[in-house]
């Protein structure tokens, strides 16, 4: 194959509006655009303005109209309720939607108001989703993972007319009862959604609160199905909450026209993918992936989606991702790293894969954390296939770096997303906004402007966005991920510049659990650092000082941050790790030294800094961190 990928690039950054435009010639408008990119006020750039379209259009009646109403638009897997499949053709799932969206407007949903969508892996959630781009509305979907107290930040934020939930999720074996968490959210928000749709599901029938809370079933009888709403194509299509460096989550939002172009052109350009093949992103929807890669983009572009309610393992086992492959002949595979380690260190020789046949699968990426080099190569070697690192994050919405398999493939580099993706200008900076030299570490930033679907603003905080994200660096967005180029032009993404971890892909803000962790009675000081951890990437222990005088027993002093930890924030910060040391380490001017901490508890090298205010102290951690089983050398 000849490598367009060069050229490509090229004219994606040379002349990004004749490069986007002829993008958007693969998607359906209602009317076209005045303009392809809007430059009059940066940094806050729109793309297509004057454009009118439907993302729900594109998604499903598109493919009914030119004659593929019958073909598999969503496969749902379930092995967590009894491997339960069910499939739904265009035409149907089209209906289904069709009619949810009818029941959002019969409560009173109209273009531009706010549904929160707190579901489990359901197809109701993805109808949900798309019921809400129907007609006009703008999603929020929180993520099943979250407590209710999350939710509640996110309910006063985005003032839902209406919330769409379901009366439980499962993890594994265990039932999760949505109701209570949604119940209590909707307590501690000082604002009242109007209504709540609730999805009855056979594992846990419950009984609705109040007249607030409506039968999902019963309101969709009684529904009449809506039609496609034309929207602006800069009106927002979605908010997604994401961590920031405080604990108040960022709500990113999402376009209508510039999302619905660049991930149809990501479908065949970066993942090589074509119409009616079958594509599967192991996430969940409440992650900026399943919202890219199990709703959207595999619509846009016509192929069937896979839903998958479960894990890689323990459901039941670590072969689950190949009976999935196998059984519905699966082309490409996107995935978080974690995710292969979990199956790696269950079935470390791959012996549960013999059992089937994946003949079908071509390629598979992997997103959500850097993809470690042993990671890279077991997988590699297991599935005789590419395996794809690609760089992402929540606010870009897809993509930034990544072997483009569409455009050919580059050689791939182990420990590094390979090069930008057209459209994104990637440089390297150091701290004075000078561009670095290949290997030289900096701030990995995007020059301005970038391409369609990166995000429009923050909701209700545009003050928040341009201080988040432009004002260190001029002229560029700041990605607050570190990293470097190297002489070929490959990207090596290393760490975060901020207070982010990962856990197993997922986002999470120290500073959201150290304000948990400052709220127990009996603490005085706390920081939070995140340890690497080999299957999940890192994990939060906290360091808490406490109050002089508490003579209470520290295990239950721990014993109860992290339960508090579990309600405020939820399970998925998986914080089960506390110490009590006398102190924290911390520069003479205040700073707590939460890098060497963590640098002490992963066994890397670490130099004591210059301006500590008590070096004693880092003994006392060290120690600390041994006895629950960090800081020792391998
Ligand atoms: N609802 C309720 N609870 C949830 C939940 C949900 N939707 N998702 C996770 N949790 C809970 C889990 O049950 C677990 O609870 P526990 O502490 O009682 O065991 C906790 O949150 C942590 O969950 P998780 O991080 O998923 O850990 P795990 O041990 O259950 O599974 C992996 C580990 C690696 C298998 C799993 O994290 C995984 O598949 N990760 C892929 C991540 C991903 O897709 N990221 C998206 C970016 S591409
Ligand atoms: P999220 O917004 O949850 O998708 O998280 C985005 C962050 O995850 C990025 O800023 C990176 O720190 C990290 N990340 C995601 N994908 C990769 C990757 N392929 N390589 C390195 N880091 C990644």
């Amino acid at each position: 194959m000849t490598n367009n990928y060069s050229a490509a690039y090229k004219k994606s950054l040379d002349e990004p509006e004749t490069f986007w435009s002829e993008a958007a010639e693969d998607v359906h408008w209602y009317k076209r655009w005045a303009k392809v990119l809007d430059v009059s006020t940066p940094p806050l750039y729109r793309w297509f303005p004057g454009g009118e379209l439907n993302t729900c259009y594109n998604a499903l009646d598109r493919h009914i109209d030119s004659g593929d109403g019958d073909r598999i638009a969503l496969i749902y897997d379930s092995p967590v309720t009894g491997c339960k499949v069910r499939k739904f053709t265009y035409l149907e799932l089209c209906n289904e939607v069709a009619l949810f969206a009818g029941a959002l407007k019969a409560e009173g949903v109209n273009k531009g108001d706010r549904v929160i969508i707190y579901m489990p892996m359901v197809p109701e959630a993805v109808i949900a989703i798309l019921a809400c781009a129907r007609i006009g509305a703008v999603h929020s979907v929180v993520f099943g993972g979250f407590a209710a107290n999350e939710l509640a930040v996110r309910i006063d934020d985005a003032k839902p007319k209406v919330i769409v939930s379901a009366t439980c999720g499962i993890e594994t074996s265990r039932i999760i009862e949505y109701l209570p968490l949604l119940k209590e959210a909707i307590h501690l928000a000082n604002y009242k959604p109007e209504k709540s749709i609730v999805l009855q599901r056979p594992e846990l029938e419950a009984e609705l609160p109040n007249s607030d809370y409506l039968d999902w079933e019963t309101v969709v009888k009684k529904a009449k199905p809506a039609d496609c709403v034309p929207v602006a194509s800069t009106d927002p299509l979605y908010i997604l909450y994401t961590s920031g460096t405080t604990g108040e989550p960022k709500g990113v939002v999402r376009d209508n026209g510039g999302h619905l172009v660049a991930l149809k052109w990501s479908m065949k350009h970066i993942y090589d993918v074509n119409p009616g093949e079958i594509y599967w992103a192991a996430s969940d929807v409440g992650w900026v992936v399943g919202h890219s890669y199990i709703v959207y983009a595999p619509l846009f572009h016509g192929c069937s989606t896979i839903l998958y309610e479960g894990k890689p393992v323990g459901t039941p086992d670590a072969g689950a991702f190949w009976r999935v492959i196998a059984e519905h002949r699966v082309n490409v595979l996107f995935t978080a790293p974690t995710a292969f380690r979990a199956i790696k260190k269950e079935d470390p020789k791959g012996n549960l894969l013999k059992a089937y046949d994946l003949s079908s699968l071509r390629s598979l990426f992997l997103a959500g954390e850097r993809t470690d080099p042993d990671t890279l190569y077991w997988a590699q070697n297991l599935l005789d296939i590419p395996v794809i690192d690609h760089w992402w994050q929540t606010e870009s919405g897809w993509a930034m770096a990544s072997n483009c398999m569409g455009l050919g493939m580059l050689s791939v580099k182990p420990g590094s997303p390979t090069k930008p993706v057209p459209g994104w200008d990637i440089r390297v900076l150091g701290n004075d906004c000078e561009e670095l030299q290949p290997g030289e570490v900096g701030a990995v930033c995007i020059k301005l402007p970038m391409p369609p679907s990166s995000l429009l603003t923050l909701w209700n905080a545009e003050a928040r966005f341009i201080e988040s994200y432009f004002s260190t660096f001029k002229g560029y967005y700041e990605t607050s991920d570190a990293g470097y180029i190297d002489q070929d032009g490959y990207i090596f993404v290393m760490c975060r510049t901020d207070d982010i971890i990962n856990v197993a892909g997922h986002r999470l803000s120290t500073g959201a659990i150290e304000e948990v962790l400052a709220a127990h009675p009996d603490v005085a000081e706390c920081a939070v650092i995140g340890v690497a951890d080999q299957l999940k990437g890192q994990l939060p222990v906290g360091l808490l000082v406490l109050k002089s005088g508490v003579t209470k027993d520290s295990n239950l002093i721990t014993l109860e941050v992290v339960k508090m930890v579990r309600e405020k924030i939820g399970p998925v910060a998986s914080f089960k790790k506390a110490i009590i040391v006398g102190r924290l380490p911390k520069t003479r001017s205040g700073k707590i030294l939460r890098g060497t901490m963590q640098k002490i508890a992963d066994c890397e090298d670490w130099r004591m800094p210059a301006t500590i205010d008590d070096p004693v102290i880092l003994d006392e951690i060290g120690e600390r961190l041994k006895a629950i089983g960090y800081a020792k050398s391998p």
